[in-house]
C-alpha cells in the first residue's frame, strides 16, 4: 500500500521546536515560565508553523541540573504548575493541531529521588538493585567524562552502604539499572501515563548511556529499545522515540533498530551538525557535502533530527582537534564562550556576528536539509545567549516576547542578555512586523519545507556546484525534484548545474519567486547573492499540443 506524504508518518516531514516550560512564558507572574503562560502562547507557536512541540523536563526537581535531575516522574514540578494546567496546555495544543513530546530522561534519576534514598538506605533494600553498584568500579576514562568541569569519575562512594554508585553524568543523578526487569516495566509505565495524557512521544536523553550503563551487562541491549518502541505501538502507533544518540554513523544506525527501524523513530544528526558549523567556518561547503554524502539512509519508516544548536553547549566532539580549534576561532574565541574544552555555550546569531544574511543562510539550509527540523525556542527571532549565566544556561534565557522582555510581568528569575541581543533589540512583536525581519524569514522557510515533501521523503543527492563555498543538493520524490544551493561566501557568485534529467525545466525559486530555465542538455546558471540561497523546484517543459489531437478543417 503506498499512502506516502500521509499524516500517518507526521514526524518524517515535521518542524519539532523545542521548549523549556520554565523560560518561556510566565503566566502566574513569579518570574518562572509555566504551562498557564505556555498555553497562551500556543497561538503564536501555530502561526510560526511549527507541528510539534518538543517540552525539556517539566517534573518535580531539585533543579541541579536544570530539570534533567528527577525526584517524580508522575507529576509536574509546582514551580511550573499543576497536572491540571497540563492537560489544559495539551488540550489546546491538540486544538491548534500540535504534536507534543518530552523528554525522556529515565538514564539516571535525581539523588534525591525516593527511589535512589530507599536504595542507598541499605544494602538489602528492594530499590538497591533500582540503580548501578560497585565494590571495586572499573577504572575511569577522562576522556569519556560528560561534564569534566564538575567530575572527574562515573562512580561516587556511597559512606552509609559502602558501595560505589555508577553516574553517567553529574554525581547527583545516579544511573538507574534498566538490567533490573522491574526498572523496565516502571520506565514503560512512565511512559503509558503521559501517553494517556496526549503526549505524541518522547525525546530520549542520552540512549547509549541508558541501554549500555548496567549491571550485569544487558545480553541485547537494543532489545530493551524494541520493546519500548512496542509497547508505545501498542498503544498509539503514531508516536514516536526521538533520540540522543551521539555516535559516528556507523555505531548509530543500530539504535534506529536495523532495516525494520523497530527502535527509536528519529535520530539526531550530531554528525552533519558539527561539520556543518566546520563549513560555516571554512565558507566551503565540502565538509558538510562529505557527511552528507557519507551518511546512511534511515530505514523506511524513520527520519533524522536535523539541528543547528539546541539547548545545550554546541559540541565538538566529532571534528578533529584542528577543526575544532578551527570552529572556536571563528565563533567562540574567548574562553568564557567555551566550555567543557570541547564545546561552545553561544546562540547561533552571535556566533555569526549578527550578520542577518548570514543567519537567514543557515537556517535556509537547515530547513532544506533532508531530514526534520528541530529548533530551539529564541532561534526564530535570532536572541542571542547570556555569558553571564553558568555553564550551558548562557543559552537558556527567557523568551524575548516585547522590547520591554515581555516574559513575565515580575522580574525574571533568570536574566536576559544585554546590549544588541537585549529585549528592545531583539523581540517577537518587532519581528511580527517587520516583513524582512528573521522571524518573517522562518515563517516562509517553514511554508516552504511542508509544501515540498521531497525535502524530508525524497532521494537526497549532494551535485557539483563548481564551486567550493557553495553547497548544491537535490531531493527526488514521485517524480518531483527541488533544486537548493546555499552560498557558503560573502561575495555574489554564479553556479553552473548540470541538472542532465531536467533538460528544458522550469525551476521556480520558492523563496523569491525567479525563475530560471534548464537548457536542453541540463545546464543551468544560478546567481547567488552572498550568503545567498535558493530552492528551486522543477517543473516540466510546457508540452506543445500533439498533432494528432488537432482535427483537420
Ligand atoms: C543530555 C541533556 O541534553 C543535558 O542537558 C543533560 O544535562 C544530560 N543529558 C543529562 O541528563
Amino acid at each position: 500500500m503506498r499512502l506516502t506524504y500521509t499524516s500517518d508518518l507526521w514526524w518524517k516531514n515535521a518542524v519539532a521546536y523545542c521548549l523549556d516550560v520554565e523560560t518561556f512564558k510566565d503566566g502566574n507572574a513569579d518570574g518562572v515560565g509555566d504551562f498557564r503562560g505556555l498555553t497562551q502562547q500556543i497561538d503564536y507557536l501555530a502561526g510560526l508553523g511549527v507541528t510539534c512541540l518538543w517540552l525539556m523536563p517539566f517534573f518535580p526537581t531539585p533543579n541541579r541540573d536544570d530539570g534533567y535531575d528527577i525526584t517524580d516522574f508522575y507529576s509536574v514540578d509546582p514551580r511550573l504548575g499543576t497536572l491540571g494546567d497540563f492537560v489544559e496546555f495539551m488540550r489546546t495544543a491538540k486544538d491548534r493541531g500540535l504534536r507534543v513530546i518530552a523528554d525522556l530522561v529515565v538514564n539516571h534519576t535525581s539523588d534525591r529521588h525516593p527511589w535512589f534514598k530507599q536504595a542507598r538506605s541499605a544494602k538489602d533494600n528492594p530499590y538497591r538493585d533500582w540503580y548501578v553498584w560497585s565494590d571495586t568500579p572499573e577504572p575511569d576514562d577522562p576522556e569519556q567524562v560528560v561534564f569534566p568541569d564538575k567530575e572527574n569519575s562515573f562512580w561516587e562512594f556511597d559512606k552509609k552502604s559502602g558501595q560505589y554508585y555508577l553516574h553517567s553524568f553529574y554525581k547527583h543523578q545516579p544511573d538507574l539499572n534498566v538490567a533490573n526487569p522491574e526498572v523496565r516495566d516502571e520506565i514503560a509505565r512512565i511512559l503509558g501515563f503521559w501517553m494517556e495524557l496526549g503526549l505524541s512521544g518522547f525525546r530520549v536523553d542520552a540512549v547509549p548511556f541508558l541501554i549500555e550503563n548496567v549491571n550485569p551487562k544487558l545480553p541485547s541491549p537494543h532489545d530493551f529499545l524494541a520493546d519500548l518502541r512496542a509497547f508505545m505501538g501498542r498503544r498509539d502507533g503514531g508516536s514516536i522515540l526521538l533520540g540522543e544518540v551521539n555516535l559516528p554513523y556507523k555505531d548509530l544506525m543500530g539504535y534506529f533498530g536495523g532495516g525494520n527501524g523497530t527502535e527509536l523513530t528519529m535520530c539526531f544528526d550530531f554528525i552533519s551538525m558539527q561539520r556543518a558549523w566546520l563549513s560555516l567556518a571554512r565558507c566551503e561547503a565540502e565538509p558538510l557535502a562529505s557527511a552528507l554524502r557519507a551518511r546512511p539512509r534511515p530505514p523506511k519508516d524513520c527520519q533524522w533530527g536535523m539541528f543547528l544548536r539546541n539547548h545545550d553547549e554546541l559540541t565538538l566532539d566529532k571534528v578533529t582537534d584542528e577543526e575544532r580549534e578551527e570552529i572556536f576561532a571563528a565563533f567562540g574565541p574567548e574562553k568564557t564562550m567555551q566550555i567543557y574544552g570541547r564545546g561552545l555555550r553561544r546562540r547561533l546569531p552571535t556566533m555569526l556576528g549578527g550578520d542577518l544574511r548570514r543567519v537567514k543562510m543557515a537556517y535556509s539550509l537547515l530547513f532544506s536539509l533532508p531530514g526534520t527540523p528541530v529548533i530551539f525556542y529564541g532561534e526564530e527571532i535570532g536572541m542571542g545567549e547570556n555569558l553571564d549565566a553558568a555553564g550551558r544556561m548562557a543559552v537558556r534565557t527567557p523568551m524575548q516576547w516585547s522590547p520591554e522582555g515581555g516574559f513575565s510581568p515580575a522580574e525574571p528569575d533568570r536574566p536576559m542578555p544585554g546590549g544588541a541581543y537585549a529585549p528592545d533589540r531583539v523581540n517577537v512583536a518587532d519581528q511580527k512586523r517587520r516583513p524582512d525581519s528573521l522571524l518573517r524569514w522562518f515563517q516562509l522557510l517553514i511554508e516552504r519545507y511542508r509544501e515540498c515533501p521531497e525535502l524530508a521523503w525524497g532521494e537526497t543527492t549532494v551535485l557539483d556546484s563548481g564551486h567550493p563555498g557553495v553547497l548544491a543538493h537535490r531531493c527526488d520524490a514521485d517524480g518531483a525534484s527541488v533544486v537548493v544551493v546555499h552560498n557558503f561566501t560573502d561575495t555574489a557568485t554564479d553556479v553552473d548545474l548540470s541538472l542532465d534529467d531536467l533538460g528544458e525545466h522550469v525551476l521556480t525559486d520558492l523563496l523569491t519567486d525567479a525563475t530560471f530555465e534548464v537548457a536542453r542538455k541540463g545546464g543551468v546558471r544560478l546567481p547567488l547573492d552572498p550568503h545567498g540561497s535558493r530552492w528551486l523546484r522543477a517543473a516540466p517543459p510546457k508540452v506543445a499540443p500533439d498533432d494528432a489531437s488537432v482535427t483537420s478543417q
